[in-house]
């Protein structure tokens, strides 16, 4: 192992000097004069810590043994938690898969397609109780494991057009996205302080990103995204890393086009009638065929072996990054990325082009 920091640090080292000295040699004299002391020292650090990350991530990042390893994932009924769940109990893991319930068709998938290391049990992450439960299970069923990673990943999406949707979606998706990891990760940090592990929260692009007529799944992301950075600070002291996966769009039950249907009715069923007069009746009907053309769209892809790969990479590599995006497609990703970065009031017109694009429709009284 040291051998091997010796050459990293090497190449390093080399990578740094040669670009500075390529950059010596091809700026033109007048620049190299106006380059000081002090930003030469700046480029130097900068350059210095690009190529330290890069070759200590592919070079160091040896994957942990996940023999005497535990990982509790949430929400294994379905989706990505259902996969990851598999894929991570054929790579050795001691895997306990909670569901939202015990008997649902995914829960008794797991029983039947994997290993006897995977225990099932069921968890509501909106319920202390349940959650109180799950702890004891765990425990109960550690034996000579430790529990090494916690995987955030139960979610819902409740709500769209926000003057048109119940507080209830709102608050509903707040219980289970944004308060669900807190109740979960506070309940098992005992055990992680005691393996040094890790807690891997499964937000989405929607954590940084606006998202016109999802409000509600939008915000309950955001704050996702925040409990990871804020906790990352404060667990660091007990040798715990946090990682956040945020996913782009992905084909699961979340996002299948009857099920987004089903919800906008629920969510828009007792509009006030001033409400429903301001909008229009054609708005709700052209709203809801958007949503259902959008969900289907080829952009939405059942690849999701992107997510699980990420996520099981955040779970067993020595050193995971912090933020992982993973995404379908690489045009759609350099998009997330753009508009991650552009100021607020581009990223703005980014997001309200991608609006017009959708054809989301007007309410009838606005102008
Ligand atoms: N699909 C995407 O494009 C996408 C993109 C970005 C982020 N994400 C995030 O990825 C995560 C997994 O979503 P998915 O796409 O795999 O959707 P999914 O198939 O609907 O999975 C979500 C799971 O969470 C469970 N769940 C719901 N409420 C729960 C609660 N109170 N306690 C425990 N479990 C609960 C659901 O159980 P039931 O099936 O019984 O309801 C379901 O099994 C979510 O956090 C989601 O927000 C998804």
């Amino acid at each position: 192992m040291i051998g091997r920091y010796i050459i990293f640090a090497s190449v390093h080292l080399f990578v740094t000097f040669s670009t500075l000295k390529i950059l010596s040699i091809i700026l033109p004299c007048s620049v190299t004069c106006y380059c000081s002391c002090a930003a030469n020292f700046l480029l130097c650090l900068f350059v210095a810590i690009l190529t330290f990350g890069f070759t200590k991530k592919r070079g160091l990042n040896d994957k942990i043994q996940p023999s005497y390893k535990a990982v509790l994932i949430t929400g294994c009924d379905t989706g990505f938690g259902n996969a990851l769940a598999k894929q991570l109990d054929t790579k050795g893991f001691h895997v306990f898969a909670s569901c939202l319930s015990k008997n649902s068709p995914g829960a008794d998938d797991l029983r039947k397609s994997c290993s006897d290391r995977l225990k099932v049990l069921e968890m509501d992450v909106t319920k202390d109780e349940s959650v109180k439960d799950a702890v004891q299970f765990v425990k109960y069923n550690l034996g000579t494991c430790v529990l090494w990673a916690v995987v955030n990943n139960a979610g819902i999406q409740k709500g769209f057009t926000t003057e048109l949707s119940r507080m209830q979606d709102f608050k509903d998706t707040m219980e289970v996205n944004a308060f669900g990891p807190v109740r979960v990760t506070k309940a098992f940090l005992p055990l992680l302080k005691q393996s040094k592990g890790r807690v891997i929260n499964v937000a989405s692009v929607a954590g940084r990103l606006p998202m016109a007529h999802s409000a509600s799944y939008a915000m309950s992301k955001h704050a996702c995204v925040g409990f990871s950075k804020s906790i990352r600070l404060e667990l660091d002291v007990w040798g715990i890393q946090v990682i956040s996966i945020e996913p782009a769009f992905f084909k699961t039950p979340l996002a299948d086009p009857e099920n987004i249907s089903k919800r906008i009715d629920e969510s828009f069923e007792h509009i006030d009638e001033d409400i429903r007069n301001d909008y229009g009746d054609a708005y709700f009907k052209k709203f809801k065929e958007k949503c259902h053309h959008l969900f289907g769209l080829s952009f939405y892809t059942s690849n999701i072996h992107f997510v699980i790969d990420d996520i099981e990479t955040a779970v067993s590599v020595q050193y995971p990054d912090t933020v992982y995006t993973p995404c379908g497609s690489i045009f759609i990703l350099i998009f997330i990325k753009c508009a991650q970065l552009v100021p607020d009031h581009l990223q703005i017109l980014f997001l309200k082009f991608f609006s017009n694009f959708v054809g989301f429709p007007k309410p009838i009284k606005a102008n």
